[in-house]
């Protein structure tokens, strides 16, 4: 796979980090199985790189990343480092047997990182990220690397250090909003001025890694790639750190509904993103908001009486997204004391049940005294509704 061929092509590369940032999620700790499992979903799915892991981290992590470049077939492996020769050297080993690999590697560029938490000068840290692209390059052409907390940081500086390590040889920059403190207007333009101020951008794909402290990790993405981002980083469920990361299948669906907009696509087959969902919900203990947009249970549900007239004579009317493109059965109506005539009628001929106009009437009275004592009325209800004198 040669991803230079998308510096500027219509089509986005998803780079999901479930396994890696995803797995950072507090109170998640996925098994090699289950790693393998999610891994191979993944590719399934048609994402076009996996952070399989953080390899220096652990020996488990190591295993991981080392298992998964051995298993997984078409698609890019990736392991993070620091911007450290050790790091990259035992990186480079776990993804040894990988078809295509990549190396992750780079160092905080905000005032804030480099003084309280890196304790390095400007220059010191560039010059550290230099030579581990350096190093890395000997053992693969794509590399990758990232700017921690570039949300925060001075975009002179930001613009130094993109166009040195692409110089030294990084073909992937990494744009990090680590803290989730940035909004959509900014971040498309940091992605934008980026690519109009260093002079050899041309030469690399940049990468939107937002995180979710603000609620802004998916509208951040979609603006760093109106802002000329090709790879957009992403977990599925939106799992990761603090808020977690941005969602995988939010980013997906909007680039194919919005292709009016963003006039580019994903190579994810949309319609296997709510199986993917719930195999990372269930092997890894996060459930997913019933309100979660795309793949929450209730994101194709109707409850309201006008709402369901709507969708029953055409669907388009309260639904942008279908939910077959997402692999969901259909849109559902939910029979609650918001239901109208129309929602209880299509639900009882579901069931079989066709009455004329007087028993109807009688039939709904009933239905409203039931949905006023319970949050839902379902089909038992119904039934013993109508057989009932
Ligand atoms: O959020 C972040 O900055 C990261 C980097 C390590 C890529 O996860
Ligand atoms: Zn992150």
């Amino acid at each position: 796979m040669n991803e230079s061929t998308h510096l500027m092509s219509d089509r986005v590369l998803v780079f999901d980090t479930t396994l890696r940032d995803g797995e950072q999620s507090p109170g998640v700790s996925l098994k090699l199985p289950q790693k393998l499992e999610i891994g191979h979903a993944l590719v399934d799915l048609g994402v076009d790189i996996i952070e399989a892991g953080f390899p220096i981290s652990s020996p488990g992590d190591f295993e991981s990343v080392h298992t998964l470049a051995k298993e997984l077939k078409g698609v890019t492996i990736c392991g993070l480092t620091r911007a450290r020769e050790k790091d990259i050297d035992v990186a480079a080993e776990a993804l040894q047997p990988a078809e295509s690999r990549r190396i992750h590697t780079g160092l905080g560029v905000s005032d804030n990182h480099l003084e309280h938490k890196l304790r390095m000068t400007r220059e010191q840290a560039l010059e550290v990220g230099v030579n581990a692209v350096k190093h890395a390059r000997q053992y693969t052409d794509n590399i990758e690397y990232f700017m921690e907390d570039s949300g925060r940081a001075d975009r002179e500086y930001v613009f130094r250090v993109v166009e040195s390590v692409i110089a030294a040889g990084a073909n992937t920059i990494n744009v990090p909003d680590t803290t989730g403190y940035t909004f959509p207007t900014e971040y498309g333009s940091l992605i934008r001025e980026i690519r109009e101020n260093v002079p050899n951008s041309d030469k690399a794909v940049f990468s939107c890694h937002c995180h979710n402290d603000l609620g802004m990790a998916t509208a951040n993405t979609l603006a760093g790639v109106l802002g000329g981002a090709r790879q957009v980083e992403v977990t599925v469920n939106g799992i990761g750190e603090r808020a977690g990361n941005t969602s995988l299948e939010e980013v997906v669906v909007a680039l194919k509904i919005r292709q009016d907009l963003f006039g580019v696509d994903t190579r994810v087959n949309p319609a296997k993103l709510l199986g993917l969902s719930k195999l990372v919900s269930r092997l890894s203990g996060m459930i997913v908001q019933r309100n979660k947009a795309v793949v929450g249970a209730n994101a194709y549900a109707h409850s309201s009486g006008i709402h369901q007239d709507g969708v029953l004579k055409e669907r388009s009317t309260y639904e942008i997204i279908a939910p077959e493109m997402v692999g969901a059965e259909k849109s559902e109506i939910i029979l609650t004391a918001r239901s109208g005539r129309h929602g209880l009628k299509h639900r009882l001929l579901e069931l079989g049940f066709n009455f004329g106009d007087d028993r109807f009437e009688e039939l709904y009275a009933k239905f409203l005294e039931i949905a006023d004592q319970k949050t839902e009325v379902l089909d038992e209800d119904l039934r013993s509704l109508v057989t009932a004198r």
